[in-house]
C-alpha cells in the first residue's frame, strides 16, 4: 500500500514529519507492509499535514492529520487500499482530485507538485518530465526561442517582461561563455510558490533551466536560493547530482551535442538580492549591492558574460511549453497576460495556499470565492497583491481583473502573484510605516532617495499619527513617495510608494489623527 506525505517545508512545519514517523511505526507495530513516498505539498496548507492513500480508484486524502490521529485511521481501514475503506472518518477528504480547492485549478506548471517523489527521476518521466527537453533537442535554438516568445510567456518574478525578448538578446550576445541564472531569492512576504516547486519537483526547474541553455547558447547554469529556504536547498542539491548522474546534465545533455551543468548557491539573508543585479554581484562572491543598469544582465551579467535571469515560475513553465507547443501555452489568459499563474493566497485568509490558475479572474473571486475571505471571519479590509512593495486594495477594487496590465492601471502590481490579506482590524497608517520601516532595514544603501527617504518615511508617518500638522505631512508624504518612485535606482526604493499611496488613497481615515476620527464617528 502506497502512502504519501509531504516533505515540503510548510507541511513538516504543520507536523508531516512526526504524522510520517507514527504511520511507519503504526504499520509495523500492525505488521502491515506500507511504503511511504514523501511528496511534494498539493498547496492547500490549511489541510496539510495531508496523507494520501494509492487506492485503485485514484488517491485519497485525509488532513489535517496529526501524529494523534494515526492509530485511529488505520482502525478506521486508512490501509485497505480501498476507496470506501476509512471514507466515514471524519477526517477523510474523499478523491483528492475532487477537492474544490484543486479541481478548479488548471496546474501547468505545477502539475506534478504533490504526485511524485521529488527526487525520482523515473517517476519523472512517468509523469510527462522530459518531454519539453527532448522536443528542444529536436529543434534549433532558433526554433525553441520562437516556442517561448510565441507563448507569450513573461516574466512571473514579478516585472512580467516578455521571456522570448529576454532570451533572445542573450542569444545574439556574442561572448565566450553564457549563464543561466535561476532567481530563486523569492523574498516577498507571503509568497512560498517557487520554494513549493523545488521541493516538490526539482527536475523540472533543471529542464527549464537545460532548454534555456540550449537555447541561448549557455552551457552553465546557477540557482541562487535564498538561505531561509534549507530543505528547497537540499533537495535541489539532491536532484542536479541525480540529474548528473543519470546524463541529464554534463558535457552531453541527453546524449546530445548539447553541454549543459548547474550548480546551487546560497544566499545569505538579504531581501535586495532578489534584485537581480546584486543577486549577481552576490553569486559574484561580492557585498549584494544593486548595479546601475544598463548594461543589461543580458548583456553583461554574471562575471560580465551575457546572463539569462530568470524567476523559478519563468523557468518551470518553460518545459510545458516546449512538450505542448506555444499556441497551447497562449489560449490560457486573457489580454498580454498569457498562460497561468500561480496564486499565493496568505495573510488572514480561510483558505490559504497555492492556486494555479490561467490569468483573468477578478481580485474578488479569488480572495473570496477561492479564499473563502478571512480566517478571522470579520470582512476583508484590504489585500496586499505582489509582496512588500504591491499595492493594497480595497473590497471596492475587487473587480479588478488579474492580469499585468489591469492591475498596472489601477497602480498596483501583481508581482510575484502574493495575495496577503487582512480583515478590519488592520491599521493602514501601521502598514504605511512597516512599508517603510522595510525600506530602511533591507536597503543597499547606494542611492540616496531609498537609503535616506524609507527613514524619512517612517518619521513623517509618526507625525502623522501623533496627530502633528497631519494636513502638511500627508503631502509631504506624497511628495517624498514621488521621488522615491521616480528617483530610486531599483524597485526596492522605487515600489515601496506603492503599499504608502495605496493606503493613503483607498484608506484615508486612518491617516486622520485619532481625536478627528473619534470626533467624526
Ligand atoms: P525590470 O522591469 O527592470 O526588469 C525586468 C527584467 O527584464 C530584468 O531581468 C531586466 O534585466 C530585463 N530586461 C529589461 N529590458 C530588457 C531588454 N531590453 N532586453 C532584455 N532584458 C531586458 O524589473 P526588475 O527590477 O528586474 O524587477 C522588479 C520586479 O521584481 C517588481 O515588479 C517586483 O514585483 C518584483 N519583485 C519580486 C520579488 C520576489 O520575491 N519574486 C521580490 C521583490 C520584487
Ligand atoms: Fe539600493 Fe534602495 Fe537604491 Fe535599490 S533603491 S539601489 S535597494 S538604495
Amino acid at each position: 500500500i502506497t502512502l504519501f506525505i509531504p516533505a515540503d517545508a510548510a507541511a513538516v512545519a504543520l507536523g508531516a514529519d512526526r504524522v510520517a514517523r507514527a504511520l511507519t511505526q503504526e504499520a509495523a507495530a500492525r505488521g502491515l507492509d506500507i511504503t511511504l513516498v514523501r511528496n511534494g505539498s498539493r498547496g492547500l496548507f490549511w489541510l496539510e499535514p495531508l496523507v494520501e492513500v494509492e487506492t485503485p480508484e485514484g488517491r485519497i486524502a485525509y488532513g489535517p492529520v496529526s501524529a494523534k490521529d494515526v492509530p485511529g485511521l488505520l482502525d478506521a481501514g486508512l490501509l485497505n487500499a480501498s476507496l470506501l475503506d476509512g471514507a466515514d472518518h471524519p477526517l477523510c477528504l474523499g478523491k483528492t482530485e475532487e477537492i474544490p480547492f484543486l479541481k478548479g485549478q488548471t496546474r501547468l506548471t505545477f502539475s506534478r507538485c504533490g504526485i511524485t517523489d521529488p527526487l525520482s527521476l523515473e517517476d519523472y518521466r512517468r509523469h510527462d518530465g522530459l518531454k519539453g527537453l527532448t522536443r528542444a533537442l529536436a529543434l534549433s535554438p532558433a526554433q525553441i526561442l520562437a516556442e517561448v516568445t510565441d507563448s507569450g510567456l513573461r516574466g512571473r518574478g514579478g516585472a512580467g517582461f516578455p521571456t522570448g525578448i529576454k532570451w533572445k538578446t542573450v542569444a545574439d550576445a556574442k561572448a565566450d561563455r553564457k549563464y543561466i541564472v535561476c532567481n530563486a531569492d523569492e523574498g516577498d512576504s507571503g509568497t512560498f510558490a517557487d520554494r513549493m516547486i523545488m521541493e516538490g519537483d526539482p527536475f523540472v526547474l533543471i529542464e527549464g533551466m537545460t532548454i534555456a541553455g540550449i537555447a541561448v547558447g549557455a552551457t552553465k547554469g546557477y540557482v541562487y536560493i535564498r538561505s531561509e529556504y534549507p530543505h528547497a536547498i537540499a533537495v535541489m542539491e539532491e536532484a542536479v547530482a541525480r540529474a548528473r548522474s543519470a546524463g541529464l546534465l554534463g558535457p552531453s545533455v541527453l546524449g546530445s551535442a548539447h553541454a549543459f551543468d548547474m550548480e546551487v548557491r546560497s544566499g545569505a539573508g538579504a531581501y535586495v538580492c532578489g534584485e537581480e543585479t546584486s543577486l549577481l554581484n552576490s553569486l559574484e562572491g561580492k557585498r549584494g549591492v544593486v548595479r546601475a543598469k544598463p548594461p543589461l544582465p543580458a548583456l553583461q551579467g554574471l562575471f560580465g558574460r551575457p546572463t539569462v535571469v530568470n524567476n523559478v515560475l519563468s523557468l518551470t513553465s518553460v518545459p510545458i511549453i516546449l512538450e505542448k507547443g506555444a499556441g497551447f501555452y497562449r489560449d490560457f489568459g486573457v489580454g498580454r497576460s498569457k498562460g497561468t499563474i500561480p496564486i499565493q493566497l496568505a495573510g488572514n485568509v480561510r483558505h490559504g495556499g497555492l492556486y494555479e490558475i490561467a490569468f483573468g479572474l477578478t481580485l474578488g473571486e479569488i480572495v473570496e470565492g477561492i479564499g473563502g475571505g478571512t480566517a478571522s471571519g470579520r470582512p476583508v479590509k484590504a489585500v496586499q497583491v505582489g509582496g512588500p512593495l504591491g499595492a493594497y486594495f480595497p473590497p471596492s477594487l475587487f473587480d479588478t481583473v488579474f492580469d499585468y496590465e489591469a492591475f498596472t492601471a489601477a497602480d498596483g502590481l501583481i508581482g510575484h502573484a502574493g495575495i496577503t490579506v487582512f480583515d478590519e482590524t488592520v491599521d493602514m497608517l501601521a502598514q504605511a510605516r512597516f512599508a517603510f520601516e522595510f525600506c530602511a532595514v533591507e536597503s543597499c544603501g547606494k542611492c540616496t532617495p531609498c537609503r535616506i527617504g524609507s527613514t524619512r518615511g517612517v518619521e513623517v508617518v509618526d507625525r502623522i499619527a501623533q496627530g502633528i500638522e497631519p494636513e502638511a505631512n500627508r503631502l509631504l508624504l506624497t511628495d517624498l513617495c514621488n521621488t522615491m518612485k521616480f528617483g530610486s535606482l531599483c524597485a526596492l526604493g522605487g515600489f515601496t510608494p506603492y503599499p504608502v499611496m495605496s493606503a493613503l488613497n483607498h484608506f484615508p481615515q486612518d491617516f486622520q489623527p485619532a481625536s478627528l476620527v473619534e470626533a467624526a464617528e
